[in-house]
């Protein structure tokens, strides 16, 4: 069954989840574009959770996902607010939702985990999942090992559900490139960091629409890998790794540093971005990402334009 349908939407198009940024304005944007908009719930009381739905739904009639990063403390207390505002949607990720997938699926709530490797592709479609979204270290925020090129292609031929292809996308040619390797769909978090609707700072916007294909990287280790802008305290932060200096002393560069970017401090904040904000070159409605990325797709998988094809 073809992502549209399965989601009832009309683009197969997801505005990925961002942590305390993907609020009601920009996902009822997304969803009343025709994509499906994911809200974060990275910061949310059952209380506060429920009062964003409302608004949330006070805006849009459209589906949409609610995104629940699995390190919250209060992944327990947030589940049964989702079951009882029969949220449509729920992306996982940061662990496995395997304890409370029945609860999920039983409620008539799909549930798609966001996966870094072919092997956790595969256990979540063994307990259930409704798709998956395979995303590549080239994305923005907190990454995995493996590119968007070499682990889609290898998640589609292992699983029989929807993969969605997130990391590295976000214009026509990688939304095609990315349904050629077998997608469903795709999933994009740093084009939708530019649209108006977007609740940070200008600041953070403008750096978007500003970086070249170089302006990224990576710090932290392990489960922490997060990608972000080239700023001197990310450059600080990398030097103090580089020294093995106290986790303390980085520690508190980085902690709240995503808050603080959102903020627009352009001293203290940590910009997480993906490799391809290169490609992200203004501000816009988000209606409009969506309605030019689907266009350009489409464009991009049905002309070619490219003189040096045999
Ligand atoms: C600032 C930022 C915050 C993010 N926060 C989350 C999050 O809380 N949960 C999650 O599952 N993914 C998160 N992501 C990943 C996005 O949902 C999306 O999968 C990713 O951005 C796709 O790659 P792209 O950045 O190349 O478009 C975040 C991405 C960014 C850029």
């Amino acid at each position: 069954m073809a992502l549209t349908e399965l989601l009832n939407i009309k683009y197969p198009i997801i505005q990925g989840s961002m942590a305390a940024i993907s609020k009601h304005e920009l996902v009822a944007a997304v969803s009343n574009a025709g994509g499906l908009g994911v809200l974060t719930s990275v910061g949310f009381t059952p209380d506060s959770l429920r009062q964003e739905l409302g608004e949330l739904r006070y805006l849009t009639k459209k589906p949409f996902g609610v995104n629940l990063m699995l390190q919250q403390p209060n992944i327990n207390d947030l589940l049964p607010v989702l079951i009882t505002n029969h949220v449509p949607v729920v992306f996982t990720g940061a662990g496995t939702p395997a304890p409370f997938m029945d609860s999920l699926l039983n409620a008539g709530i799909k549930v798609i985990p966001v996966i870094p490797n072919v092997k956790i592709a595969q256990k979540m479609a063994e307990i259930g999942a409704t798709a998956v979204v395979a995303e590549g270290m080239e994305s923005g925020g907190h990454i995995g090992t493996e590119t968007t090129m070499t682990l889609v292609p290898q998640v589609v031929n292992a699983v029989d559900i929807p993969v969605i292809a997130g990391g590295g996308i976000a214009n026509g040619q990688t939304i095609a490139a990315a349904l050629a390797m077998g997608a469903a769909g795709v999933q994009m978090g740093t084009v939708f960091l530019a649209a108006e609707e977007t609740p940070i700072s200008d600041y953070y916007k403008k750096l978007i629409v500003a970086a070249k294909d170089t302006d990224t990287t990576v710090t932290g280790s392990g489960a922490n890998r997060v990608r972000s802008l080239k700023t001197p305290m990310i450059e600080k932060v990398l030097e103090l790794t580089q020294q093995h200096a106290e986790p303390e002393k980085i520690a508190a560069l980085t902690d709240h540093s995503l808050a603080k970017a959102i903020d627009g401090d352009v001293v203290n904040g940590s910009f997480m971005a993906g490799q391809i904000a290169g490609v992200v070159d203004a501000i816009k409605p988000a209606a409009q990402i969506v309605e030019e990325l689907w266009r350009d797709a489409m464009i991009e998988l049905t002309t070619t334009s490219r003189t040096w094809l045999p």
